[in-house]
């Protein structure tokens, strides 16, 4: 049986983006570290994160898996590079599948990549037990302000 994919899936597939690491040890960068339980593929996403902003800066990614899972690993660093982490906790697979077009069968491969943004976004608060979502921030902000 021949399967076909789309021009997008064979374009990030042959010319990943934003393919490597971070250092983890820095506090200002989450990992996220997810499998997928149906076939054993593994993703890997580290994020850096302006603490002031909470705007992802920089990310990468390492993907042991199929070409769909390359592919909507490296859409996904092109997607949430420029996004807060609220935004980027909002992206999801559905939206990653139909920018490559996978089709049905290939759908889990797009979750692993919704599953390791929210890993590292997770991971990122984690290490900043400090660091709250920007509405949040921005509301203490404006109080402090508003008692000074
Ligand atoms: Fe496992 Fe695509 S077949 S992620």
């Amino acid at each position: 049986q021949r399967r076909y994919y789309h021009e997008k899936v064979l374009d990030h597939y042959s010319r990943p983006r934003n393919v490597g690491t971070l250092d983890k040890s820095d506090k200002s960068v989450g990992e996220g570290l997810v499998g997928a339980p149906a076939c054993g593929d593994v993703m890997r996403l580290h994020i850096k994160v302006d603490p002031e902003t909470q705007v992802i800066s920089d990310v990468r990614f390492k993907t042991f898996g199929c070409g769909s899972a390359i592919a909507s690993s490296s859409y996904l660093t092109e997607l949430v590079r420029g996004m807060t982490l609220e935004q980027a906790a909002k992206v999801k697979n559905t939206e990653i599948a139909k920018e490559l077009c996978l089709p049905p069968v290939k759908l889990h491969c797009s979750m692993l990549a919704e599953d390791a943004i929210k890993s590292a976004i997770n991971n990122y608060y984690k290490k900043n037990p400090d660091v709250k979502p920007t509405s949040l921030a921005g509301r203490e902000a404006k109080l402090e302000t508003a008692t000074a």
